[in-house]
């Protein structure tokens, strides 16, 4: 099986060779480096360049690390930086369904209230990944500056199709999260999937108002099963989300095509005050891996041994800065790693 490994920029690479440590520990895969973003601009004068499309259409499956440079800054490179890189091969590669576990850790830092915590959480964010207001006309003219927000019925069917047949493996439960009360898309979302949940009548099936979804999601995360949200819903209630299980650098995600490809990155941003310092937590991009293995490579055991590594290096009190709390030392993004190797039981 042959990996195609975009580190990209900011952590980006440190997390991705922790990753790519524990893929080794777990099976024999062969790794093609591509360069994507800041450090595909510095080399070839685009963010995305044609070689890179090349090796990933020619691997069984992408690892992906983070792209983009600090918000405020001027340099070229940084300029539409996500757009050409992330956005320009979730497009190149028609991944639409993208998937992002949320679990609570017991022993990590948590807002929440301990009579939530002793609940539970186990939420699935599915997000749609290749429309709404990402992929609408963008346009800045005359002082005024607009983005179309814009959904058919097809792309609605299909990742509510997800959403359902993830829910019916787990919990049986679809939140579908809009803004039905103001947005035509919403509106257009809401009777989409409503047609969609007459398919899984076993299914238990609501629709929340994404401002109350932010509410919810902190009040009673342990009521929530399946997720299903519109890209720009999506892409804000999952980092929310990410607070229940510590912090955002523990979300993996997966994104997946038609054809079952997938590109698997952690759901969090290049971070470039803390790269290049070893100050990076890698589980979430650890967690990726897992996701590769279970939903490209049908690697169940070796996903499963992954994630019972990650408990267990937490458990042992293995914490790097972002989850750590006053009595723990932290480790390194390199100690974090080589300790889940060491936890891999197959
Ligand atoms: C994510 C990120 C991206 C997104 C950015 C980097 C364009 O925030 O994957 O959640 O908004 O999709
Ligand atoms: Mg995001």
């Amino acid at each position: 099986m042959k990996i195609a490994i975009l580190a990209g920029d900011g952590i980006g690479p440190e997390i991705t060779e922790e990753a790519v440590k524990v893929l080794k520990a777990v099976g024999d895969f062969e790794f093609e480096q591509a360069l994507i973003g800041g450090v595909a601009f510095d080399k070839y004068g685009e963010h995305f360049p044609e070689e890179t499309r090349k090796i990933c259409e020619n691997a069984d499956a992408v690892l992906f690390g983070s792209v983009g440079g600090p918000v405020a800054s001027k340099e070229a490179k940084w300029q539409g930086c996500e757009t050409n890189s992330i956005l320009a091969l979730r497009k190149a590669f028609s991944f639409y369904a993208n998937l992002r576990p949320v679990k609570l850790y017991k022993g990590l830092p948590c807002v929440l209230k301990d009579e939530i915590v002793e609940k539970g959480v186990d939420i699935l964010c599915v997000r749609e990944l290749l429309s709404c207001i990402y992929f609408g006309e963008h346009k800045t003219e005359n002082g005024r500056a607009s983005d179309v927000m814009q959904y058919t019925e097809d792309e609605v069917r299909a990742i509510a199709r997800i959403a359902f047949e993830a829910a019916m493996k787990r919990s049986k439960k679809v939140t579908s999260v809009d803004k039905a009360n103001v947005l035509d898309c919403s509106k257009l979302w809401r009777k989409v999937v409503e047609e969609v949940a007459k398919d899984y009548s076993e299914c238990e099936f609501e629709h929340v108002l994404v401002d109350n979804m932010a509410m919810q999601i902190i009040k009673r995360p342990y009521d929530f099963d399946v997720l299903l949200m519109p890209n720009m819903f999506g892409d804000i209630i999952s980092d929310e989300a990410s607070v229940l299980s510590s912090s955002l650098g523990m979300l993996p995600s997966a994104s997946l095509n038609k054809d079952g490809f997938g590109l698997y990155e952690p759901s969090g941003g290049s971070a470039p005050d803390i790269a290049g310092r070893g100050a990076a937590n890698p589980i979430g991009q650890i967690l990726s891996a897992a996701m590769m293995l279970k939903y490209s490579f049908n690697m169940h055991k070796e996903h499963d041994a992954i994630v019972a590594a990650v408990d267990m290096a937490i458990a042992d009190g293995y914490r790097t800065a972002d989850i750590a709390e006053k009595e723990h030392t932290f480790v390194s993004t390199d100690v974090m790693g080589d300790a889940i190797v060491k936890y891999i039981n197959l």
